[in-house]
C-alpha cells in the first residue's frame, strides 16, 4: 500500500501550532555539557529529603502498589485538606481536594474541566508558558495583561484587568508568586479580583505552587482565604517545589464540590491517579516536612539575595527583588534577542539561563537566573556572566 498518498503521519493541526519551549531550545544543545553552571529550569537543587525517600519505600513495601482512587488515598486528601485549613486560617474539607499526577497535571485538568474551544482564558505575562499553552491545546484564545515595572517592582494594572473581567472570558489564571517574575499579589488586589470574578461570573485559577516560597514572612496571600467553598475558585499546588519533589510528578486541587465528580472522570481519563506509593510519602511530606521546608526557604532566601546584588549592582542591567518564587527575572541593557543571547552564554561562557522570550509579551530583553543553588555556584554563574555582558 502506498502509505505517502496520505501524506506523512502528523499530529494534528493546533499540536502543531504550538511551539517548543524555548528554554529547552537553549537548554537542548548543551544537556551533555560538564562545564555550564545549569540555572535555565525552575527547581531546587536540593535532593527529595531521606524522610520522605523512606517513606515511598515503605509503602511500596506494604504493598501500596496497585491502583487508588481517581481522587486520590483518602488519607492524603485529608492531610491536604488539614494542611490547608491551617494555612489559609479557614476550614477547606477533604471532599474539595483532588490529589493529582503534579501540579501541570492539575492545569490540564482545570482547563478540560472548563475551557471549551473558542472560549478567552485571561492571564497575566510575563508568565510560566505553560499555563497558556494548556489553554491553547484547549482551542482556547489566550488574553494577555502584560505587567510592567513600576517604582522597581513588577506591577499589574488593575484597570486593565477589571477592564478584561468585564468582557468576561471564561476563567482567569493568577500565579502568585509568580514564575518567572517574582511577583506576588497582594490580598487587597486579590480581594478586587474575586469581587470582580464574582460579579461577572468569571472562574478564578489560581496557581499557588510557590505559596511557601516567599522571602518575608511565610505564606503568600491566598484567595482561599477569603472565597466561599462554592465561588467559581479552583486553586493548583504541587509537592514538586516545597519539598524538593520535582520527579515524583504529585500536586493536588481544591475546588468547589459541585464540579469535584466531573474532576474524577477527567483523573479517571487522564492518568487514573497519581502514583499510589508516592501519595503515601507525600502524607509525610506534609505531616514532617516543615524544617525541611524552612531550610529550603532559608537557602533561596541567601541565593535571592546574593543574586539580586549582585544584578542590581551591573549597569547594563535591570532588576527587581523577588518577592517568592526561584528567580530572578531582569533586563539586560541592548539585548533585543533572548533566545540568541541565552544560547550564546551557554555555549561560550558555560552558563545556563533561561530566555526571556520563553514568558511571552514582556519577557524579550529578558533572562531568567533559577537562584536555587548554592551562593559558591552562583557567584561563578555571575562572574561567568558579567564576562559575557563586558564583551
Ligand atoms: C507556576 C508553576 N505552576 C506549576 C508548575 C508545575 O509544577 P509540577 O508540574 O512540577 O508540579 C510549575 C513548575 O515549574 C510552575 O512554575
Amino acid at each position: 500500500m502506498n502509505v505517502s498518498a496520505v501524506g506523512r503521519p502528523s499530529a494534528r493541526a493546533l499540536v502543531r501550532s504550538i511551539s517548543d519551549s524555548k528554554i529547552r531550545e537553549v537548554a537542548n544543545p548543551f544537556m551533555a555539557d560538564a562545564e555550564i553552571i545549569r540555572l535555565w529550569f525552575g527547581e531546587p537543587d536540593l535532593p527529595t529529603p531521606s524522610f520522605i525517600c523512606d517513606a515511598a519505600t515503605k509503602a511500596m513495601k506494604e504493598g501500596k502498589t496497585f491502583y487508588v482512587p481517581s481522587l486520590g488515598v483518602p488519607e492524603l486528601r485529608q492531610a491536604v485538606a488539614d494542611y490547608q485549613s491551617r494555612l489559609k486560617g479557614r476550614p477547606i474539607a477533604a471532599d474539595r481536594i483532588v490529589i493529582t499526577a503534579s501540579g501541570m497535571s492539575a492545569i490540564q485538568l482545570v482547563v478540560q474541566l472548563l475551557v471549551d474551544p473558542g472560549d478567552t482564558v485571561l492571564t497575566t505575562s510575563p508568565l510560566w508558558p505553560n499555563i497558556s499553552e494548556a489553554s491553547r491545546l484547549a482551542g482556547a484564545t489566550v488574553e494577555l495583561i502584560e505587567m510592567s515595572v513600576k517604582n522597581g517592582s513588577w506591577t499589574l494594572d488593575m484597570q486593565r484587568l477589571a477592564d478584561a473581567i468585564a468582557r468576561r472570558p471564561k476563567a482567569l489564571f493568577i500565579n502568585s508568586p509568580c514564575n518567572p517574575t517574582g511577583w506576588m499579589m497582594t490580598a487587597a488586589e486579590q480581594k478586587v479580583v474575586l469581587d470582580l470574578c464574582r460579579k461577572h461570573g468569571v472562574w478564578l485559577l489560581v496557581d499557588e505552587v510557590y505559596e511557601r516560597i516567599v522571602f518575608e514572612g511565610d505564606l503568600a496571600p491566598s484567595v482561599l482565604s477569603i472565597a466561599e467553598p462554592d465561588d467559581r475558585v479552583i486553586a493548583i499546588n504541587s509537592f514538586s517545589k516545597n519539598w524538593s519533589m520535582t520527579g515524583w510528578r504529585m500536586g493536588w486541587l481544591v475546588a468547589p464540590t459541585s464540579v469535584i465528580d466531573d474532576l474524577a472522570k477527567l483523573q479517571e481519563f487522564n492518568t487514573a491517579s497519581a502514583a499510589s506509593f508516592v501519595q503515601w510519602a507525600g502524607i509525610t511530606a506534609i505531616r514532617d516536612g516543615e524544617s525541611f521546608l524552612a531550610h529550603q526557604v532559608d537557602r533561596l532566601r541567601r541565593g535571592r539575595d546574593l543574586v539580586h546584588q549582585r544584578l542590581a549592582a551591573h549597569p547594563r542591567i535591570r532588576t527587581t527583588k523577588p518577592a517568592g518564587a526561584l528567580y530572578s527575572f531582569f533586563a539586560v541593557d541592548g539585548m533585543t534577542d533572548s533566545l540568541a543571547f541565552a544560547t550564546r552564554l551557554a555555549g561560550k561562557d558555560k552558563v545556563g539561563l533561561a530566555p526571556g522570550v520563553a514568558f511571552g509579551p514582556g519577557g524579550e530583553g529578558h533572562l531568567r537566573l533559577c537562584f536555587a543553588n548554592e551562593v559558591e555556584t552562583l557567584s561563578r554563574a555571575l562572574d561567568r556572566l558579567e564576562i559575557a555582558l563586558g564583551r
